[in-house]
Order: structure tokens, then sequence, then C-alpha cells
């Protein structure tokens, strides 16, 4: 889907930018150009970087619990 009407980078290259370590929007931007432009996608960046961090976290903590269960 396209997320970046003004550089045509899609929501597929955002989330890996992301993935791979773009914790801002201007980090989405060097990574993949979207929101470099008019900035209208920005807000849609910023969602889905707290999205990613939400299902990262949420990620980790299950890798703990299941590693403490390990533990015992
Ligand atoms: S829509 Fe992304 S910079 Fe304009």
């Amino acid at each position: 889907m396209l997320m970046c009407h003004c550089t045509g980078a899609t929501d597929r290259a955002v989330r890996n930018a992301i993935r791979n370590g773009a914790a801002t929007t201007d980090d989405v931007r060097q990574a993949c150009g979207a929101g470099g432009r008019c900035g209208g996608c920005r807000p849609a960046i910023e969602s889905m970087i707290d999205g990613e961090s939400v299902r990262r976290h949420a990620a980790n903590n299950a890798v703990n619990m299941t590693s403490g269960s390990n533990d015992s």
C-alpha cells in the first residue's frame, strides 16, 4: 500500500526501515525517502513507529516469559 504519495514509498518500505532501526521520521526519510517532502504522511509514519515499538516490546516480553519459565 502506498504510504507516501510524494515519494511513492510503500508501507512495506517504511516498516522495513523501522525494523532495520529507524526510530524517528527523519530516520525513515533517510532510509526510504518517505516523509521527506510535504510531510503529509509523517503522522502515519509516527503511528507505524509506535506500533512497531509496541509489537517489539510484546515480543520481547513473550521471550522473557518463556525464558523465565525455562529457568525454573
Ligand atoms: S506524502 Fe509523504 S512527504 Fe508528502
